[in-house]
This record gives C-alpha cells, structure tokens and sequence, in this order.
C-alpha cells in the first residue's frame, strides 16, 4: 500500500510510521505542519525510506493533490494537549473539525480504500466507576476532546452518507519516547532529573490508563488492515493509576526526594478518571507489551540517554508556554 500518515512529526505518529517501515513494504508519505510539537527529528532515522510534506490538513488543493494515487489515510494530525486547548482553541477546532472534513472529502473523492482517524478515550469524559466500550455516549469535557468527538462524528457520517471505508481506534494516555514535554510523564521526568518540582495538579487523584506508545501504533496498524469499515476500537494501557502516583514512581526513578513534589491550581473541567475497555481490538488480536512499572522505566532511562532530542525543547518555546501555564520559569 502507498498510506499518507498525517501529523507523523509528532510522538505518536512517528512510531507508528516507524512501525509500519519494519513490518510492512508500505510506501509512506509524511503530511505535517510542523507545530511547535511537531519535530523533523522524530523521524531522523527513517528520514530517507519516506516521502515528507510540510503542510495542513486544512489545506484542501495540497490534500487533494496527496490523496491522489494513495491507498490509505491514517490521521494523527491533532493539537493534542488539554491544556492548551484551555487556554486557546481556535487551533484545535480548525485542525480536529476542517482538517479531518478536508480529509474525508479528498479521500472520498479519490476513493482512497482505507481511512483510520486515531482518536482518544477522553470523547468519552470522565468515568468515576466502571469502564468504556464502544457503545458508551460521547461527552467530552475540554475544548481538546470535544472538538475530537466532532471529528469522529463526520467519520462516521461519511462512512454512513458516501460508504467511506473508515475506522476510528480510541486511545487511552499514551507515554514512551518523543513525547513533548508539556505532557504530564515526560514533564516530570526532566524536571525530576534538573532537580525541579514536578505540579501536580488538585488533589492528584486523577487516574489514567497508561498505554505504552508502540503498543497504540500496534493497535493502530491492526484497526487499519483488520478492523472492520465504520467501527470503532478503544485501545487502553493494562494499567490505571493515580496521578500522585505516576510521580512519586518518576522520583523514585530518578532518585530524587519526594519533596519535589508540588501541588498546583487543578485543571478546569479536569476530567477524575478514564478507563477503557479493550475487549474488541484484542479480539483482532492485538495485547500490550508492557505493564506500567516496566515501560516508565524504559521511559525514564530513553530521556536521561537523548539530551539531544530534549535541550532544544527545553531552550525553545517551551519556555514561555511553562511561565505562562505554571506561572513561573523552567529551572
Ligand atoms: P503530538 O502533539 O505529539 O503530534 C501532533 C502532530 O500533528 C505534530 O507533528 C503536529 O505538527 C501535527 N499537526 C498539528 N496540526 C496539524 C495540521 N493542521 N495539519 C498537519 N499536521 C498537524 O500528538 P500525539 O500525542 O502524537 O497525538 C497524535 C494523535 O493521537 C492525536 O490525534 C491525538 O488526539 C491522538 N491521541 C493521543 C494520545 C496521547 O496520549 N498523546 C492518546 C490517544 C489519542
Ligand atoms: O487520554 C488520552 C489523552 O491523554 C490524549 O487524547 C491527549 O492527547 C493527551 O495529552 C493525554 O491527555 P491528558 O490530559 O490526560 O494528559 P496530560 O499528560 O496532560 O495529563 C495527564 C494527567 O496529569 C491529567 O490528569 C492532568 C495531570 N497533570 C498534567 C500536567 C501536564 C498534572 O497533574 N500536572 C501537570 O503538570
């Protein structure tokens, strides 16, 4: 298959792509805005086996023009962290509602055989007892999930209106290398490993469905080949754990005193819990590779060994972002 990934510059999309040269002869052509988050660097080492296009989704003649000739679409393209969309939204409505329309239109138009948008757990909100399945009504809280949900409805009105052959995979948190460090687990690993204080938002009781990065990319390839046209598959982490939690495991380690520990203003709307049932992906076959304790380390050690991923991140525009979130400056 020749497969446009879009938003492959970013964590989640660069694995995949990476999982998709090693086991597979696909052609892959890249699509990426390069946002702040979006980073050539994640795809160095595969940089001359891909096809790469600086550009929008929203950007109909230049989708148009890609879509032509492809056999699959896979989406990641997002503005992906709730706290941003907090603080300004107007990227994510334009990027999760337009960019996903403008896709399904090109691919419609060129009868592209298979797209996969890649969603997130949190379209469902927040669960204090029990799990999700695909059943489950859509009530997204931030601006980040609600504009999400909008995206995943039109690809379900346009598997229903044109017979669109599309699936959409509903992530839980995921973590691993490359993730941008506004992201709770890497944000505390490097602030652990300068010696910082690591916020934790409220109480710290929120718990999440950790979900080791390869092991989405995985769940997502299967949905693409295997997972049946207009159905959606949730993929969740084998773990929940509480927010405090997941910090105190970053100190420990990176063997720093649990004084680092900071209690900060909550995030508004701050959804308590999510939980995923996986019961359908697994039935296409697909498991996690790892358990929590296992992959954070794996974590912990990918960030102390690529200062040079990191260092520009952390003298860039993250910077501001930090002061500007936190209120006070990165150490
Ligand atoms: P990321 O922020 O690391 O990467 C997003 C990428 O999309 C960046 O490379 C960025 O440049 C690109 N992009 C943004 N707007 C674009 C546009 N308009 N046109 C083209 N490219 C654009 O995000 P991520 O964590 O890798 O998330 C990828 C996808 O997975 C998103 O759709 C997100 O909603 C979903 N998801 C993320 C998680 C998670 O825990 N990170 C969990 C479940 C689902
Ligand atoms: O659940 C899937 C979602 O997971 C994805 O769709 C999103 O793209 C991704 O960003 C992630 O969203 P979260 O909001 O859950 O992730 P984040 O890392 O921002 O926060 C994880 C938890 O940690 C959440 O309860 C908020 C809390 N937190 C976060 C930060 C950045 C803190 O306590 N302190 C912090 O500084």
């Amino acid at each position: 298959m020749k497969i446009l990934v879009t938003g492959a510059a970013g964590f989640i999309g660069s694995t995949y792509v990476r999982n998709v040269l090693d086991t597979s002869d696909d052609a892959v052509v890249v699509l990426d805005k390069l946002t702040y988050a979006g980073r050539r660097e994640n795809l160095r080492d595969v940089e001359d086996r891909i096809e790469f296009v600086e550009g929008a989704i929203e950007d109909r003649d230049l989708v148009l023009d890609l879509t032509d000739g492809v056999d699959a679409v896979v989406n990641f393209a997002a503005e992906s962290h709730v706290d941003r969309s907090i603080a300004d939204q107007d990227a994510f409505a334009r990027t999760h509602v337009i960019g996903t329309s403008v896709l399904l239109d090109a691919a419609r138009e060129h009868g592209v055989g298979r797209y996969l948008q890649v969603s997130t757990d949190e379209v469902y909100g927040s669960i204090e007892r029990g799990t999700f399945t695909e059943e489950s009504p859509l009530n997204p809280s931030s601006p980040y999930s609600a504009t999400k949900a909008a995206g995943d409805l039109l690809v379900s009105s346009h598997v229903h209106t044109y017979g669109i052959e599309a699936v959409i995979t509903r992530g839980s948190n995921n973590y691993g290398p490359r993730q941008y460090p506004e992201k709770l687990i890497p944000l505390a690993v490097l602030n652990a490993l300068h010696g910082d204080s690591l916020p934790v938002y409220g109480d710290g009781r929120q718990v999440r469905n950790w979900l080791y990065v390869e092991d989405f990319a995985r769940a997502i390839d299967l949905a693409l080949r295997h997972g049946v046209a207009g159905e959606v598959y949730n993929v969740g982490g084998p773990d929940e754990t509480a927010n405090i939690d997941v910090v105190r495991r970053i100190l420990a380690l990176t063997e720093r005193d649990e004084s680092l520990i900071e209690y900060v203003t909550d995030r508004p709307g701050h959804d308590r819990r999510y939980s995923l049932s996986s019961a359908k992906i697994r039935e296409l076959g697909w498991e996690p590779s790892r358990r929590f304790q296992e992959g954070l380390a794996q974590t912990v050690d990918w960030y102390r060994d690529n200062e040079w991923w990191w260092e520009p991140i952390r003298s860039g525009e993250y910077r501001e972002y930090y002061e500007r979130q936190y209120g006070r400056k990165l150490a």
